[in-house]
């Protein structure tokens, strides 16, 4: 039931705070991150030279960020791939090769398709879900249930973000288990897990800022979203969320693309949302955002607070609270991009829980 809640988006936006928190509850172990359902001993985990991580839409953009945090903690090199494309093309598969699916569902046809093949080549399959006794969980040597809840709008949303931070746990667990990371370093990372659900709740409540930017896309017919780093996926999410509910066109790009062509779509009153939060490639975009004023183009910044460089060059932004460390990012950011595209739907009429064309899970390839 929709519990007080005006349509099921609304609600699952709502519930991602707790979903975290369930995910996160007696995760941390004397021994580091507790992941018994990888079903792999300690040796196995350590000798894994090489992940490959699969999945289609929403649940592929978790993947964008997994290969960041793993790659950097636990120095494992990370393919992501589409499943329906790995589906048609001959995978690098080394004897200590993973292959991790992530599946809201756990019945996306090309998903589960890409699993048997990668089980056929010797592969150990572990799957991130969020629906007990799925197909993917059934097939996999190993699962792992986000415990998001059911996700009942077509369009995903908490199962992203709970999604995201499973993965996080995974990138904790493999880089303890290889020696790149040690228990107190694991420590660190994880009481940054737990900061997560009340920076979300922080900006759950500032949703009056996407209310009110939602107005800017009143007469678009197109719009670009751009970020850097892990918050080039914010980007891609960003407008994935945007088109699959108010159908209005949206692309993203990495901001240092733009000038490459996305920046000839520019003209007055065109929105470009740019993700720009406190990290290391801040004044890079910045000057992105400068590129995208001087043409007259409207930007939606969304920023840290405290940004005055942002508050004086952008005059609408989405605040995040400063966010204790630069991967986890995306999982604040996207929590306004997920309530602006809800109110520009809602602005075009449009259902924002079932949207034409759609299906909660593809179960065809
Ligand atoms: O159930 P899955 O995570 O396997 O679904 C994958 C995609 O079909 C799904 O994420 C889709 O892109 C969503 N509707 C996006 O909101």
């Amino acid at each position: 039931t929709l519990g007080g809640y005006p349509d099921f988006m609304a609600k699952e936006i709502n519930e991602q705070p707790e979903a975290i928190e369930r995910l996160l509850h007696d995760r941390l172990g004397e021994h580091g991150i507790e992941m018994d359902e990888l079903n792999m001993t300690a040796e196995e985990l350590a000798s894994v030279d090489r992940i490959y991580l699969v999945a289609c839409g929403t649940s592929y953009h978790v993947c964008l960020i997994a290969r960041a945090m793993i790659e950097d903690w636990a120095k494992i090199p990370v393919f992501c791939e589409y499943a329906s494309e790995l589906n048609y093309k001959e995978p690098l598969v080394t004897d200590h090769t993973l292959c991790v699916i992530v599946t809201q569902s756990g019945e996306t046809a090309d998903t589960l398709t890409a699993a048997r093949r990668m089980k056929g080549l010797g592969c150990k399959v572990f799957a991130v879900t969020n629906v007990l006794g799925s197909t993917a969980a059934r097939e996999s040597d190993g699962t792992l249930y986000v415990q998001a809840g059911p996700e009942i709008c077509v369009c995903s949303t908490k199962a992203y973000t709970a999604q995201m931070v499973a993965c996080s746990l995974l990138a904790l667990r493999l880089a303890l288990a290889n020696g790149q990371m040690d228990q107190t370093e694991v420590e660190r990372h994880f009481r940054n897990l737990q900061a997560m659900p009340a920076l979300i709740r922080e900006v759950i409540s500032r949703r009056w800022q996407d209310q009110e930017a939602s107005r800017l896309f009143r007469s678009a017919h197109s719009a670009l979203f751009l970020g850097r780093g892990v918050n080039s996926t914010t980007a891609y999410e960003g407008a994935l969320k945007l088109k699959e509910v108010s159908y209005l066109h949206a692309e993203a790009y990495p901001a240092g693309e733009m000038k490459h062509g996305p920046i000839a779509l520019l003209e007055p009153g065109f929105p470009v949302v740019a993700i720009v939060p406190a990290d290391h490639v801040h004044d890079k975009t910045v000057s992105n955002i400068q590129e995208v004023i001087a043409r007259g183009a409207t930007c939606i910044a969304v920023a840290t607070d405290g940004d005055e460089k942002i508050a004086k060059l952008c005059d609408n932004v989405l605040w995040i609270p400063p966010v204790p460390e630069e991967y986890l990012v995306p999982i604040v950011a996207i929590v306004h991009l997920q309530m602006l595209a809800r109110y520009v739907a809602i602005a075009r009429g449009c259902d924002v829980d079932k949207p034409r064309n759609l299906a909660k899970s593809v179960t065809v390839e």
